[in-house]
């Protein structure tokens, strides 16, 4: 009989995040300054796609990224993933079952899609670090719940951690040093509130300028402001937030989700030398936000929108399904798509995933 085949293919979206990651205190395990909480995006044009293979004819673990190869160097994160993925199929598989094939022993290969663009402020490193541990959990059939999982994720980026879960989700910082309590946790499904959608408006695809890992490392070692962050403002707004979401409470969802972002980009201008993400159609787009919720909230009739923006220029509005179709007619109607100005609004999304 022909040897068998061991490939797995798995996916993972994109989340934003609503409570900021920004600030490692450890920079090899990836462990956060401040905990963070974000909202799983559940539709199909932000994905990442991989598929994995073990097979003891393969000389060395190799990874393609939309169809490219990228070396997976020694110290790198992708080989620490896939090392730590090999250390879980060994210790919880191939010791517990003498049967069970060695597949920690072979080497991998792995091919992975996105389709949106890659290092775009998009959080293409948190779809793709997830779908990576993802595949390889498939792959080795590891009886791993998604929180063990994401403890292997963050190591690949941070963020990723928190695309195992759909819906709503919090990454605790944990504070033990090896980073065993550094994982993602569910606060919401996408069913307890599938009434929130997100909004992605592509003011610039291109790739950014300040890489999240080096401006992280800065804002560090140098922001004042961010060590008030971590120390007096994230704790409470984790709290409020996952509140807010457990009561489907949309005016204090937004509030605090705008406020959060406006601090991070606050940190990031606190850092020395200082670092710009957001450019003036972002705070253009800020400026109207503002002034529809303020026309609405004089109305009598709470919050309709929450921007929030990454390590980019890129726009994400969070609004309830009754609002959606009017806030995407208003950033259109306001911002024309001009090339090399304003993309797009990327579509018209329901919030939240559930992970398969
Ligand atoms: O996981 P990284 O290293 O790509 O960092 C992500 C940082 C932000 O997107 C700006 C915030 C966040 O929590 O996702």
């Amino acid at each position: 009989s022909s040897a068998p085949i061991y490939e797995a293919t798995a996916s993972a979206p994109v989340n934003i995040a609503v409570i900021k990651y920004w600030g490692k205190r450890d920079t090899k395990l990836i462990l956060p300054t401040n905990s963070s909480l974000s909202v799983t995006l559940d539709q199909d044009h932000l994905r990442s796609t991989t598929t994995s293979r073990a097979d003891p004819s393969f000389e060395a673990d190799r990874l393609w990224l939309n169809g490219k190869e990228d070396q997976i160097t020694a110290g790198s994160r992708l080989e620490t993933c896939i090392k730590e993925m090999k250390r879980l199929r060994k210790e919880t598989v191939e010791d517990v079952d003498a049967s069970a094939p060695k597949l920690s022993t072979y080497k991998v290969h792995i091919a992975s899609y996105n389709n949106f663009p890659t290092a775009a402020g998009l959080a293409s490193s948190a779809s793709g670090f997830a779908a990576l541990v993802a595949s390889l959990a498939h792959l080795y059939a590891l009886p791993a719940s998604p929180s063990t999982l994401s403890l292997i994720a963050r190591q690949g980026s941070g963020s990723a951690c928190r695309s195992l879960f759909g819906g709503f989700v919090a990454w605790q910082m944990g504070s033990d040093p090896s980073g065993s309590d550094s994982l993602a946790v569910e606060v919401a499904p996408q069913s307890h509130w599938p009434q929130m959608h997100a909004l992605i408006c592509v003011v610039n695809d291109a790739k950014k300028g300040t890489s999240s890992t080096s401006g992280m490392q800065r804002t560090v070692e140098t922001s004042p402001l961010l060590q008030h962050r971590i120390a007096h403002v994230v704790p409470a707004r984790m709290a409020d937030i996952s509140t807010a979401i457990l009561a489907r409470d949309f005016d204090a969802f937004a509030r605090i989700t705008m406020a959060d972002s406006n601090q991070f980009h606050a940190v990031a201008l606190d850092t020395e030398p200082p670092i710009f993400y957001m450019n003036d159609v972002s705070r253009a787009i800020i400026a109207l936000v503002v002034e529809y919720n303020r026309i609405s909230l004089a109305q009598g009739k709470g919050y309709k929108a929450a921007y929030t923006y990454d390590a980019g220029p890129n726009a994400v509005i969070y609004a309830l399904e009754e609002n959606v179709r009017e806030v995407a007619q208003l950033i259109l109607s306001y911002f024309p798509q001009t090339p090399g100005e304003f993309k797009d609004v990327l579509g018209i999304f329901s919030g939240a995933a559930d992970v398969n």
